[in-house]
């Protein structure tokens, strides 16, 4: 009998799962095995909401954002009764292995059910690029291309108007977007969550910046971080810095929050190329009898990463990178 492969989008969506969804269905198409979409993460796992997916059925999708299967963040499936009912539902389905597409919480998820019996492999996507032992996510590189859209007409007004701009970006834990967007857009001063610096060290950089002629300032703050000497209390951090500019009145200061327009919209091409080759190696390795590993983007190519090696620490922000941003800001 034809194997039998589950698929489901987990957590945050990203653009480019639905790149991933219509590589994984065509090449296992390829190789004789039957594809099977599972809706809404672990949650439709638990519930054993699934639908048959052939070839057809993933037809204009690769230009799409979102995830045809759509996500969630399932509570339920970190408890026992959850994940007793997610085994009961792989066993009733006939399913014989299973993708996980998704960042960090769902990978841990692909993790556990390997380690229960379930043959899994992970393919990582989430636009925080937070995940250790992959240079690149699905879906970072089409949420930086916003970034630098958004970041190119912010810096129209602000030098019209002479203004700072504090611009927010996705990052709960990882500043990655901040940095690489920042760097990328020609912003001021990037603040992430893994180098926390001072409100008061913030605006006087913006300060020497209008002694060095500079009459606007872009900030690019990711949504993690934390002013060393100013508590939140409520604030969004980004909301936090354009306070204490206006306290200071060096330049007249405006806010943005990009949100969750970074995880939207149709995915870039490299997305695009990294989802199928990502599903490519994922359908291989389980034709394969491979399993409990996640598809790692590695020195240019698609390499087998052990789950175990998600407990490493990420590395993708480089204090490199920053240096340079900061360098190339004056
Ligand atoms: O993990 C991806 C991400 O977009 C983070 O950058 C952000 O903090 C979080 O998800 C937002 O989650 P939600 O869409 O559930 O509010």
């Amino acid at each position: 009998m034809a194997k039998r492969i589950g698929l489901l989008t987990s957590g945050g969506d990203a653009p480019g799962m639905n790149a991933a969804i219509r590589g994984i269905v065509r090449m296992a198409t390829e190789r004789g095995m039957q594809a099977v979409g599972i809706r809404r993460g672990y949650a439709g796992l638990i519930e054993g909401d699934v639908e048959p997916l052939d070839n057809r059925a993933v037809g204009g999708i690769i230009e799409r954002g979102g995830t045809i299967l759509r996500s969630s963040r399932s509570a339920d499936f970190r408890t026992d009764d959850g994940q007793r009912r997610a085994l009961a539902t792989v066993d009733e389905q006939g399913i014989d292995a299973l993708i996980v597409i998704g960042g960090n919480g769902s990978l841990a998820g692909a993790r556990w059910l390997d380690a229960n019996g379930v043959p899994t492999v992970g393919i990582p996507a989430s636009i925080d690029n937070d995940v250790p032992n992959t240079a690149m996510s699905i879906g970072v590189d089409t949420a930086l291309n916003t970034v630098v859209e958004c970041l190119n007409r912010i810096r129209d007004t602000a030098v019209a108007h002479e203004r700072a701009f504090v611009v927010e970006v996705m990052g709960r834990h990882s500043g990655f977007i901040a940095l690489t967007g920042g760097l990328a857009g020609g912003a001021e001063i990037v603040l992430l969550p893994e180098f926390p610096v001072s409100l008061s060290d913030v605006a006087e950089r913006v300060l020497a910046g209008v002694k060095l002629g500079k009459r606007h300032s872009i900030i690019v703050v990711a949504e993690g971080f934390v002013p060393s000497d100013e508590p939140l209390e409520g604030r969004s951090p980004a909301q936090a810095v354009a306070n204490h500019l206006e306290k200071i009145g060096t330049l007249e200061t405006r806010l943005t929050i990009l949100g969750h327009l970074l995880r939207g919209g149709s995915p870039s091409a490299f997305d695009r190329v990294l989802a199928n080759r990502m599903a490519e190696a994922a359908v291989r390795w389980l034709d394969d009898e491979r399993r409990g590993v996640m598809a790692g983007w590695v020195g240019g190519a698609v390499e087998a990463v052990p789950f175990e090696r998600l407990d490493e620490p990420c590395r993708n922000v480089d204090p490199d990178v920053l240096r340079l941003t900061d360098a190339v800001a004056h």
